[in-house]
């Protein structure tokens, strides 16, 4: 598996000086903002509940998969504990690492955020690791999350090193896949939605327990696959490294430095 360059990367200052370009721009932005917001809502919605009740009262009303951890050894459920912490932090940290203004502006808060983001990431997905046996989609949870928690471990460790060799243009398309794999804990939900409402639909009598299980039977893979495509396929639009299944090199980038 290799990541290399198969065209000539286009520079963002080539990018912007070939011409006005304001409608990608505004589309940038919006898709930016949406993705900021949704992060920061569904860190809201998902980790907080966890942070302010006991996993027993959670557990009670139904919330979440609190029923599946609570009365798990004391282990399992620090693991769970320090998974939905690390993995809120890096969902809301993430979509600030992508603005240029941030990023060109204040080079050190890029870095220690990135850091940040980057330490959450290997928290949060070796704890997603242990506790993805214990999960409520089965097999199906541990193959598709456990994939997931390795990809992103792995991701994270390629960004890492691809800013440590001085390597900016690999190092930007390894943190798009990374924040991807992130978004996951986003597109999960929305997949949840789309998936129970698709149950609802046909009419007829509706068993929300049998609707839920089926759509969680889904979302280990649905949650993240089609994301890593995206983003593999803005990846190829900016020009970026691109990830090669076949063997072969690195290819020195224009942008490094
Ligand atoms: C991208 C890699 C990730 C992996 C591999 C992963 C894995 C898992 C697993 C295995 C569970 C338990 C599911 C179950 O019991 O059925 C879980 C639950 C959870 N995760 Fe993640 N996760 C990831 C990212 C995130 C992120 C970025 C967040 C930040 C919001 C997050 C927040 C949560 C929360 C809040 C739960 C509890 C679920 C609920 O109450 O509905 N995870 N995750």
């Amino acid at each position: 598996m290799t990541s290399g360059t198969s065209r000539p990367l286009r520079s963002a200052d080539a990018a912007r000086s070939r011409g006005p370009a304001r409608a990608p721009r505004i589309g940038a932005r919006s898709g930016w903002a949406w993705i900021a917001l949704s992060s920061l809502a569904i860190t809201a919605f998902a980790v907080v509940p966890y942070l302010t009740t006991s996993l027993a009262e959670l557990s009670e009303s139904g919330v979440g998969v609190a029923g599946t951890y609570d009365g798990r050894p004391a282990a399992v459920q620090a693991a769970f504990y320090a998974h939905v912490v690390a993995g809120g932090i890096a969902l809301v940290a993430g979509p600030f690492q992508f603005w240029r203004g941030l990023r060109d502006r204040h080079r050190s808060v890029h870095r220690w955020v990135g850091r940040g983001y980057l330490a959450a990431v290997a928290i949060a997905g070796v704890a997603g690791l242990v506790i993805a046996p214990f999960g409520e989609a089965g097999l199906s949870g541990l193959f598709g999350f456990g994939t997931l928690a390795v990809l992103w471990l792995a991701t994270g460790w390629a960004a890492y090193r691809s800013i440590r060799r001085g390597d900016v243009a690999s190092h930007r398309a390894w943190m798009m896949r990374n924040f991807a794999l992130t978004y996951a804990a986003v597109t999960l939900r929305l997949w949840l939605g789309v998936l129970i409402g698709a149950q609802v639909l046909p009419g007829g009598s509706f068993d929300a327990g049998a609707a839920f299980a089926n759509a969680y039977a889904v979302v280990p893979f649905l949650a993240w696959l089609p994301n890593l495509v995206v983003v593999e396929w803005l990846i190829r639009r900016r020009g970026l490294p691109t990830f090669r299944l076949s063997p072969g090199t690195e290819t020195a980038s224009p942008l490094r430095g």
